[in-house]
């Protein structure tokens, strides 16, 4: 059996700032609130018109990953993509990056475990190449949120949490079984898959029904979020599935060199580095700049802790998350 190590890193924001004062403009919010319960002081949103989409983020911060890792497109064996929001109902995003780098017949996959997608995918990607069935994995995280929200004070619950971005990591094979990642635990529990989900169109009401309907006040196609469940929620599984990492690999909380948390809400990280009694030099946050990126935020936080030093050969990281499904899980790596 291989190992599965990180050889490069990449990310892709939008230019354009979207700040919480902007939000006030079309919904009845405020700066202070937003701060206050989230940490969020801006976000970026694609400008219409600006040609931008899921797939193309992902490829931006993928272009950046995979010259980082001093590799050809055409050498990776194995495309992962994790998202929410996909470029199209089908097929997946995957495959459109695969287009767009021209690489010729890898496979190409999408993995739909929103705020968890990322570290479903790191783990995905981990197992294909223990087996040694690949190589060079590319794992993308990357969510266009800006143009499904409900912009409106009706949807300010949800909205002003989001953000659009892409980040992506290179993986490949590590014959040293002490490097790399070591271990991921993951997790999901259907019963509240509708705590935080996007309804419609499903297979139960389908397109035609809906345009037959023509209901104007149809809040089924915004994202709904049971937002203080989804909060008690996270920081249990948050900090179990820390724990399961831990006792895994025998590391204590004080080794961790950096906790990338998934950026849902800056008193969720909070919350967890209190239960570890980490430092604030332990813990990674950049959702007071990007907001909720769910599938991406992980990957973008993990690169710019990397491109700031922060994560150095040696380094315990610990990647965790937890969203929609519910779905939670964790990844142990050795840097
Ligand atoms: N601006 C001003 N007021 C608002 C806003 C807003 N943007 N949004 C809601 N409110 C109002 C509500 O209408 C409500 O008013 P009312 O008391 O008159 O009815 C009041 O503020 C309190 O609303 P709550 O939803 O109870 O506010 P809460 O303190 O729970 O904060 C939040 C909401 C921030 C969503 C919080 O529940 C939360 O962080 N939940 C965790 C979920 C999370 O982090 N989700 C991220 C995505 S999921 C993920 O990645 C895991």
């Amino acid at each position: 059996m291989y190992n599965s190590k990180i050889i490069g890193l990449g990310k892709f924001l939008p230019e354009n700032i979207v700040t919480n004062k902007d939000l006030e403009k079309t919904m009845e919010t405020s700066n202070e609130w937003i701060i206050e319960r989230t940490g969020i002081e801006e976000r970026r949103h694609i400008k219409k018109g600006d040609n931008e989409g899921t797939a193309s983020m992902g490829v931006k911060a993928a272009k950046i990953a995979i010259e980082r890792a001093k590799i050809k497109a055409q050498e990776i064996d194995l495309i992962l993509f994790a998202t929410l929001s996909p470029d199209y109902y089908f097929p997946g995003s995957g495959v459109l990056v695969q287009e767009a780098l021209d690489i010729p017949d890898c496979p190409a996959m999408d993995i739909r475990m929103q705020c968890s997608g990322f570290v479903y995918a790191v783990s995905t990607a981990d197992q294909f190449i223990k087996t040694g069935m690949y190589k060079n994995v590319l794992v993308i995280g990357s969510e266009y949120h800006s143009g499904g929200l409900d912009m409106t004070t009706r949807g300010r619950g949800v909205s002003v949490i989001f953000g659009d971005g892409a980040g992506a990591i290179v993986m490949t094979r590590e014959e040293n079984n002490e490097i790399g990642i070591l271990s991921s635990h993951l997790h999901s529990e259907g019963k509240h898959a509708e705590e935080l989900s996007l309804i419609g169109p499903n297979t139960g009401r389908w397109v035609p029904e809906i345009i037959a309907e023509n209901k104007q006040d149809d809040i089924s196609y915004y994202p709904y979020m049971n937002g203080q469940f989804v909060f008690k929620n996270a920081v249990v599984r948050f900090a179990e599935v820390i724990n399961e990492g831990l006792e895994k690999t025998g590391w204590s909380p004080d080794q961790i060199g950096m906790l990338i948390p998934h950026q849902a809400n800056l008193r969720i990280a909070q919350f967890v580095q209190r239960k570890f009694g980490l430092s604030d030099d332990q813990v990674y946050n950049n959702i007071q700049r990007y907001g909720n990126t769910t599938a991406a935020s992980i990957p973008i936080a993990l690169t710019e802790a990397w491109e700031e030093g922060k994560i150095v050969p040696g380094t315990k990281v610990v990647l965790a998350a937890f969203g929609s499904g519910f779905t939670w899980g964790s990844v142990m790596i050795q840097w």
